[in-house]
C-alpha cells in the first residue's frame, strides 16, 4: 500500500488524477496539498475540494499552499484550463473543511509521522514541496520517494519553446528538490504528450456515473479546444493521471537513471530541463526520467478505473 501526499494545482488533468486516485485501493491518500499554477491557489483550492466531493473523497486533509513561486511572478494558465481552472465544468460549491495548517507544514508533519513511508506526488509547480524541504531539511531522509509530472527533455516545451509548465512556473523549486538527494522520478512531456485523451475515449465513459461523465466531458472539451487551437493537437494530453497510474502499474513506464539539470538563467531557456543521457559529464545520476510509456495500457487503466467511481 502506497502512502501518498498529492501536491496539485487543479487544473483539468489534475482533477482527472484525483478521480483516478479515488478509485485506487492500492493507494492510501494521506493529504492533498494545493499550490498556485494552472490558476490562483485560491481557485485551485476551491477546485480541489469540489473535486474531492465529486470523487467521494472524505476525511483527507486538504491544505492551502503557496500562492506564488519561490522566485519570480505567478504564471497562471487560464487559456489552458479556463478562468475557473476546470474548463467548462461546473461543480457544486463545497463545504469540505480546509486543513488548519498550510501545505508545506502538513507535508513536514506527515513525513515525520510516517518516516520512510510517504511518496509525494507532485503534479503542479513544486513550490510547497520545496518550502517543506527548506523549512525542515531534516525530513529529506524520511521521504520514501518523490514522483513528479515535470519537465520536457527531448520534446518541446508547453510553457515556452523548451520549458514544461510546472517547471517554468517555479524552476528554483525543482532545483531545491534535485539538490535534496531524494529518490526522484520525473515523468515529463516526452511521455505524457503521447497520452492523448480523445472524443473516442470520452465516448467509452458514457456509462460512467452521470456526474463523473459530465465533469470529464465538460472539462476535457475546453482542454481539447486549447490543444487544437494552441498546439494543433487532436485530443488533450492527460499529463497528471499518468503519475498516479505509474504508482498503480510501474510497468507503464520505462525509466532512465541520469544526471538532470534545470536552467535557472533568465531568457528563452529559463526552466528548461536537461538530462545527460550518455553521462558525458560523468556526474552521478540524480533522478529517474521516464522515457517510454505503454499508451494503450495507460488509457485502458484510466478508462476502466473511471467506471469504478
Ligand atoms: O505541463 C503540464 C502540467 O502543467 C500539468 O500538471 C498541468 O496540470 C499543468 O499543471
Ligand atoms: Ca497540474
Amino acid at each position: 500500500m502506497h502512502k501518498i501526499i498529492l501536491d496539485t494545482d487543479p487544473g483539468i488533468d489534475d482533477a482527472l488524477a484525483i478521480l483516478l486516485l479515488a478509485t485506487s485501493s492500492e493507494i492510501e491518500l494521506k493529504a492533498i496539498t494545493v499550490t498556485h499554477g494552472n490558476t490562483t491557489v485560491d481557485k485551485c483550492l476551491a477546485n480541489a475540494i469540489q473535486i474531492a466531493d465529486l470523487a467521494g473523497i472524505r476525511n483527507i486533509p486538504i491544505a492551502k499552499g503557496a500562492n506564488q513561486p519561490l522566485i519570480g511572478k505567478l504564471q497562471i494558465a487560464e487559456e489552458t484550463h479556463g478562468d475557473t481552472g476546470l474548463g467548462y465544468a461546473k461543480l457544486p460549491p463545497s463545504n469540505y473543511p480546509i486543513h488548519s495548517n498550510n501545505a508545506s507544514q502538513l507535508i513536514v508533519e506527515l513525513v515525520k509521522k510516517y518516516p520512510g513511508e510517504i511518496t509525494i506526488l507532485g503534479i503542479g509547480p513544486v513550490t510547497n514541496i520545496a518550502l517543506a524541504l527548506i523549512s525542515n531539511p531534516e525530513i529529506k531522509p524520511l521521504i520514501k520517494d518523490v514522483v513528479l509530472m515535470a519537465g520536457s527533455f527531448e520534446y518541446a516545451g508547453n510553457a515556452s519553446p523548451v520549458a514544461e509548465y510546472n517547471v517554468f512556473c517555479d524552476p528554483y523549486a525543482l532545483q531545491v528538490l534535485i539538490n535534496a538527494n531524494l529518490d526522484l522520478t520525473i515523468i515529463p512531456l516526452d511521455v505524457t504528450y503521447q497520452c492523448l485523451f480523445t472524443k473516442e475515449h470520452l465516448a467509452e465513459l458514457q456509462n460512467c456515473k452521470k456526474d463523473i461523465y459530465e465533469f470529464i466531458s465538460d472539462s476535457t472539451r475546453f482542454y481539447m479546444e486549447f490543444h487544437q487551437e494552441y498546439q494543433n493537437i487532436t485530443g488533450c494530453a492527460i499529463n497528471d493521471p499518468l503519475v498516479v497510474a505509474y504508482l498503480l502499474n510501474r510497468e507503464l513506464l520505462e525509466l532512465m537513471e541520469c544526471y538532470v539539470e534545470v536552467n535557472l538563467h533568465k531568457g528563452n531557456f529559463y526552466g528548461k530541463t536537461s538530462a545527460d543521457r550518455f553521462s558525458t559529464l560523468g556526474l552521478a545520476p540524480n533522478a529517474k526520467v521516464a522515457t517510454q510509456v505503454d499508451v494503450p495500457a495507460f488509457m485502458k487503466l484510466f478508462i476502466d478505473r473511471m467506471h469504478k467511481l
